[in-house]
């Protein structure tokens, strides 16, 4: 009975992306400034975060409802969500999901990675802005080394998940750490992305100056090793692939920013508290929630997905530079959808 959907512009929907708490252990500033995100900050109560066997049946419903394939479990930081692990076992039971991953900040991992390998977790996608320590911590707000993140990316190596490392270019914070970064990851044959800096939420002070762009980035690499763009991996793949013409590994730049995607963008975002989220600078979610535990037959809770995804013709990026004078006011925060 798997259907398939479209929204207004004609995107199927491919790729659900579940937040599992807005919490985090870091403050990164272009994420959760310390200024906002700080003690007296109002996270969710626990209560109104969903279960595991709300994410669950949330996840088998967009199977049906969509024949989604892949899974990305995000935060803020999912590893502090407590018995994490039991939720990726719950979700590698669900049928017809192919990729369940991770977008993480790597400092639990040491202590996870092994768990969430016999869970059933296939890969983890780590992010790490710098390799020089005393930057990083300052980046990360919370003091925390790089060494804990590398402990992290070796124990996911060990334990057999495929890793992706995620680097957010910030002109003036961490560019002159591109170069350092693309030679450290393309001897270890990770694959490394560089993500153009975004702006997210409403307190991360972006500036289009504060952008480097996927052209900048390729050429000042290009210029120490030289590389080549290759072909995507699947349709509507978010980073532009390059592999290095001497070896090969690749490394991936995401232009959210120069070169926007939304037209192949096939990406639902599930908040923590079990709003469906249309786009990463929407103003907020469609709530399922209520509907969850209002005691909805799986075939209401299905229709309303597929009523909320055939609404859908959100396209931010592709306006981001147009239309400054209808400027969005209010978007949702990063740390509510991880990215
Ligand atoms: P793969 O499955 O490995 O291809 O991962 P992915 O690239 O789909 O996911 P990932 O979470 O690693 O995405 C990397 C980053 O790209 C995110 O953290 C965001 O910063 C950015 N990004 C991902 N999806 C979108 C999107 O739909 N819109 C925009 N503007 N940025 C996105
Ligand atoms: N711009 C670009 N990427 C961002 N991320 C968080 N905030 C931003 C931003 N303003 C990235 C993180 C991580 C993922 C969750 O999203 O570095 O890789
Ligand atoms: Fe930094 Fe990720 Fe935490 Fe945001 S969710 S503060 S980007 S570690
Ligand atoms: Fe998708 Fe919105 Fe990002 Fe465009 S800006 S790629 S529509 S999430």
């Amino acid at each position: 009975e798997i259907t398939s959907l479209q929204d207004k512009l004609g995107r199927p929907l491919r790729d659900l992306r579940i937040s599992v708490t807005d919490r985090c252990n870091f403050r990164c500033s272009y994420c959760m400034p310390a200024e906002i995100f700080d003690k007296n900050f109002q996270f969710l109560p626990k209560d109104d975060v969903l279960t595991f066997e709300e994410i669950t049946r949330v996840s088998n419903l967009f199977v049906r409802a969509a024949g989604i394939e892949k899974l990305r479990i995000t935060g803020g930081e999912p590893l502090v969500r407590k018995d994490i692990t039991d939720l990726i076992r719950m979700l590698s039971t669900v049928k017809g999901i192919k990729d369940i991953a991770m977008t993480t900040n790597g400092s639990l991992l040491a202590k996870h990675a092994k768990a969430l390998k016999e869970a059933g977790l296939h890969r983890v996608t780590i992010s790490l802005d710098c390799l020089d320590d005393e930057r990083f911590r300052k980046i990360n707000g919370r003091g925390v080394g790089v060494d804990q993140v590398f402990e992290g990316i070796s124990a996911a190596e060990e334990a057999g998940l495929g890793v992706k490392i995620n680097m957010v270019v910030q002109r003036g914070v961490n560019d002159h750490d591109i170069i350092p970064m693309a030679r450290h990851f393309k001897d270890t044959g990770i694959i490394l992305r560089f993500i153009e800096f975004m702006d997210v939420g409403n307190s991360n002070g972006w500036n289009l100056d504060d952008v480097i762009s996927k052209k900048e980035i390729f050429e000042r690499i290009n210029k120490e090793m030289p590389i080549e763009p290759i072909k995507p991996n699947y349709e509507g793949e978010v980073a532009t692939r390059f592999r290095f013409k001497d070896s090969d590994n690749e490394i991936g730049i995401i232009s959210s920013v120069t070169d926007a995607f939304c037209s192949t963008c096939s990406r639902a975002r599930l908040s923590a508290d079990g709003k469906l989220v249309t786009c990463l600078f929407a103003a907020g979610g469609h709530d399922l929630r209520d509907l969850l535990r209002s005691g909805a037959s799986d075939e209401k809770v299905i229709e309303r997905m597929a009523e909320i995804w055939g609404n859908r013709h959100d396209r931010y990026s592709e306006e981001r530079l147009q239309n400054t004078d209808k400027k969005q006011i209010r978007k949702i925060e990063m740390s509510q959808i991880g990215g």
